[in-house]
């Protein structure tokens, strides 16, 4: 705990809502340790309470009971709280200004000398592939431009920890590119990345570690590796059958199906993958690939919310 980056020990955020409604369950018993220089994945469904978790760490929301620790100190510490960048869901930033006068007055909250301001800001815009925009108004940025923007807010403080909720949900797929190659800089610097995605595929390249929350509850965190292998062990093995006649009667027992011209069949025991591999080629097919499969975060993902 002494060293971790985010610690949270029975973190619970009911809402009360208005008189005469049921209370509503935005996170309970939240038990979270994130170490330093990791990229942590916070995933779940809509509703599971993502965004509430993300606010109470960053002090917008009281939780109703438990606690969260950053760098080792309450979030109610301002010390702490300035080595921290924050993303919100929506980042609602002033229209009026354009993108570089938005970051300045960012960066004068921050109290950075006038000094350093300037090339911070361009180095900033240029990070997040905003550099040819920072003289246009934020007022028309499209939504992607906005999330690079705010991810652009975010750093300019040059923070030890990136707080980030739904990072990628406006990019397209450059965008998410270059956003992943982002956090893996940061990750190479020593920073520390905690965010919020639905994009699964997007997590599973660039994560460490993630935490799967459903209906407020933490229902599976672990080494995204680890995840992933706890698996069937199925092997897929492609083909090209001979003459491109039906399979032979020493594979008739194995179920194919076809993919891209090719004939596909996946079996779990060692001694099936020899058998498929000897016959194609004793009837002299062409053998294409045999891979073992991997999990996807999805696969893991649809267990766990058991759908
Ligand atoms: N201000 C609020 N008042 C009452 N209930 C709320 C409030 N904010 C969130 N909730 C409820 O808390 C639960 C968790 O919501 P939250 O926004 O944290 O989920 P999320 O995981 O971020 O979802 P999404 O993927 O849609 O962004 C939901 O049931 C939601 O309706
Ligand atoms: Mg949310």
């Amino acid at each position: 705990m002494t060293d971790s980056v985010i610690f949270t020990e029975d973190l619970t955020k009911i809402y009360q809502g208005e008189l005469g409604q049921k209370p509503t369950v935005g996170v309970e018993g939240l038990h979270l340790d994130v170490r330093p220089g990791e990229v942590f994945a916070f995933l779940g469904p809509n509703g599971a309470g993502k965004t509430s978790t993300l606010k109470l760490l960053t002090r917008l929301l009281m939780p109703t009971r438990g606690r969260a620790l950053i760098f080792g100190e309450p979030v109610s510490d301002n010390r702490t709280m300035r080595r921290v960048g924050f993303v919100p869901e929506q980042p609602n930033l002033y229209g009026y200004l354009t993108a570089a006068e938005m970051l300045d007055f960012i960066a004068k909250i921050f109290g950075l000398p006038a000094s350093v301001r300037k090339k911070r800001i361009s180095d900033t815009l240029d990070r997040v592939g905003l550099a040819a925009s920072g003289g246009l108004a934020v007022r028309t940025f499209s939504r992607g431009m906005m999330q690079r923007l705010g991810m652009a807010q975010a750093l300019i403080n040059d923070p030890d920890l990136l707080i980030l909720d739904e990072p990628m949900s406006a990019l397209d797929p450059i965008g998410r590119k270059d956003f992943r190659d982002l956090i893996l800089d940061l990750k190479n610097r020593g920073k520390t990345l905690f965010f919020s995605s639905h994009i699964l595929s997007d997590a599973e390249l660039v994560a460490d570690r993630c935490g799967i929350l459903n209906r407020g509850r933490l229902v599976q965190t672990g080494i995204l590796g680890d995840l992933l292998e706890s698996q069937t062990g199925s092997i897929e093995i492609a083909f090209i059958p001979a003459g491109g006649r039906p399979s032979a009667e020493d594979l008739a027992r194995f179920s194919f199906s076809e993919q891209g011209g090719n004939r596909v069949v996946r079996v779990t025991r060692p001694e099936d993958v020899t058998a498929v591999v000897a016959a194609v080629q004793a009837h002299g097919g062409r053998l294409v690939s045999v891979s073992p499969q991997r999990k996807s975060l999805e696969d893991v993902f649809m267990a766990e919310i058991g759908r």
